[in-house]
Order: C-alpha cells, then structure tokens, then sequence
C-alpha cells in the first residue's frame, strides 16, 4: 500500500507550475479564489492538516497556533520573513517553521535601487507630470534630483540581500557602509570596500541614503524610533524593502511633511495594507505595495522552496530552510 501523502493547506493563490507539482506530490489543498484566510479559517484549516504553506497574510501568533490539531508538524512559508510566525511556540509544540531564503535575494535588492533612483532623480513626480500632459518644456533648474555617484550609502542589516544591495550600489559608484550585529567578513568587507560602523546613531547622522535591510523581530522593531529618524540629515533618503515594523512610520511621515529629510522609498508599511494616510500625496515619498519579491522567477523559485521543504520532511529528513530562532 503506498503510503498516505500529507494534507498540504495552501493558504493563497500560488503560480499555476508550483500548484500543479503540490498537487502531483501531496494532498493539497489550494485557495483558488485567493481571498486571504479569516482567523477562523485559518484556525480551522491549522485544525486539520499536516503541513501548512502561509504567506505573510496569515499571522500565526501563539494563541493562533494552540488551535494546531495534533497532525499539524511543518509550516513551511511561502516567504523568507517569518515575523508573522511564532516560531519558538510552533516549535515548542512540535512544528517546525521553514522559510524560503535566497531566491528573492536579486529580486529585492533590484527594487532597492529602483526605489533609490525614484526618489533621487524623482522619477514617479516627472512621470506624473509627463502622463498628466502638463510637460510645457525643458528648463535648466527645473525638477532637479540629487546625483547618487559618490554618495555615502548606509545599510542596516548585512546579510543577503544588504550585500547584494551593496554590489549593486558599488557599479552605480555608491561608498558602502553598514551596521550590523557584527561586521561581515573580511573576505566580502574587502569586495564591497564597505565601512562597519558599530554605532547606528552615528553612521544615520553621516549617510546620504539609508536603506533597511534587517529582519524585523523584538529586537529591530522601531529601531528607527522618532529619536534617531531625527539623526538624519536634511537630505538624506530613508529606503525601506525590509519590514515597515523597524520604522516608526508616523515620525517619518511627520518628517518628509516638514520637508526635514530629503525623501523616502517604501516598499512596505507598519500596518500593512494599511499606508498612514500623512504619507499619501507626498511628493518626496515613492511608495510601492510590497513589491520586493514580485517576479515571476521569485514567485515560482519560492514555490520549489516550499515544495523541496515539505518534500524532505515528508521523506523523514530534515528541511533545508529550517528557521532557528536563536538565529533571529
Ligand atoms: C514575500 C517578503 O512576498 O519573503 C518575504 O519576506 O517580504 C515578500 O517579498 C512575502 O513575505 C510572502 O509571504
């Protein structure tokens, strides 16, 4: 008798090549109507499968996971943010949490530096004036940005998709500086010429661009408070594709309102889907819908993350993408 495939619950719309493969490999489950799960559903579909694969969507704090059903053993995210999870209460009970680390690593830096080209060489102000048809010609001080060659870029948070943001910022001939829990290593500070500075507060005060590149856990949450966004100087640019949590959103809209930093690129939002209605109409502010991972190639690569994750747990191995919360 063939042995029984796991009951795989899907919680959202997944790119067709990656459904059709959970569907060959698992008894699985799909949210064809792709309407985000209700507490209840959710509590539900935790009730009755072996595997769960959520996104960022479904918050699976620790009072969600007491209404795991005992068959419940891996949620296996569709994502490589896990700061909707409860890691350590998943684990205590016997689940384990994988992710999907390095394959949106490219994707995420790429929009990184698009945003950072939008709001220095204000790109998505021109283009609304051009498609509103209110371009009457050329002028030598008007709609001026700021050059980015040569300027000071500081990255919070040097792990993959920061370095890869530093490679990218290099060839548009960016000095790199960071802070870090700890310096990377001298092999890779070496390629990047990149500049360790152990205090926060005093690289934010001497950075042209600031972009954010950390998980957001207890530990990074606010880490831009009110205190240091004040740190900035007035012409600096504060990037964000990491997690809106690790910036204190209203002291930044205060901020870019008063005209006391140069501008912001956001990718993503500290109530999300909710923006913080001062950031709307701001002309020195890009925001994005969190759109860092949104490929084609992210999505599917993400999907084949999930997949291989349940895949060598259902064969009796460990997963490759376990998340270790000592590691967070
Ligand atoms: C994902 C992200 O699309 O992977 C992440 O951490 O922020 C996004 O790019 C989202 O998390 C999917 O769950």
């Amino acid at each position: 008798m063939a042995p029984r495939k796991p009951k795989v619950i899907v919680t959202r719309k997944l790119p067709d090549p990656v459904e059709t493969r959970m569907r060959e490999l698992f008894d699985t489950e799909l949210n064809l109507t792709d309407e985000p799960l209700t507490k209840a559903q959710l509590a539900e579909a935790i009730g009755r499968c072996d595997v769960l694969a959520p996104t960022i969507t479904d918050k699976l704090d620790a009072k969600m996971l007491e209404k795991a059903g005992p068959r419940l053993k891996l949620i296996a995210n569709f994502g490589a943010g896990v700061d909707h999870i409860d890691v350590a209460a998943a684990n205590a009970r016997g689940i384990t949490v994988t992710n999907t680390p390095g394959v949106l690593t490219d994707d995420t830096a790429d929009l990184t530096m698009s945003l950072i080209m939008a709001v220095a060489r204000r790109i998505v102000e021109g283009a609304n004036v051009a498609q509103a048809g209110d371009f009457h010609g050329w002028a030598p001080t008007w709609m001026l940005g700021r050059r980015i060659a040569g300027k000071r870029l500081g990255i919070i948070g040097m792990g993959r998709i920061g370095q890869a943001v530093a490679r990218r910022a290099r060839a548009f001939g960016m000095q790199i500086h960071y802070h870090n829990r700890k310096p990377v290593s001298p092999r890779i500070a070496e390629e990047l010429e990149a500049t360790y500075w152990e205090s926060l507060d005093q690289m934010l005060a001497r950075m042209d661009i600031i972009s954010v590149h950390s998980p957001h856990t207890p530990a990074t949450y606010h880490l831009l408070s009110a205190r240091r966004l004040k740190l900035l100087s007035p012409h600096a640019i504060l990037i964000n594709t990491a997690r809106g949590e690790i910036i204190d959103e209203g002291a930044l809209a205060d901020l870019l309102k008063a005209g006391a930093i140069g501008g912001a690129g956001l990718d993503v939002f500290e109530f999300e889907p909710k923006i913080n209605p001062k950031l709307l109409g701001l002309p020195n502010a890009v925001l994005l819908p969190h759109l860092g991972s949104a490929t084609i190639e992210a999505r599917v690569d993400m999907g084949e993350k999930v997949i291989i994750n349940i895949k060598t747990w259902m064969d009796g191995h460990k997963p490759p993408d376990r998340v270790i919360p000592s590691m967070m």
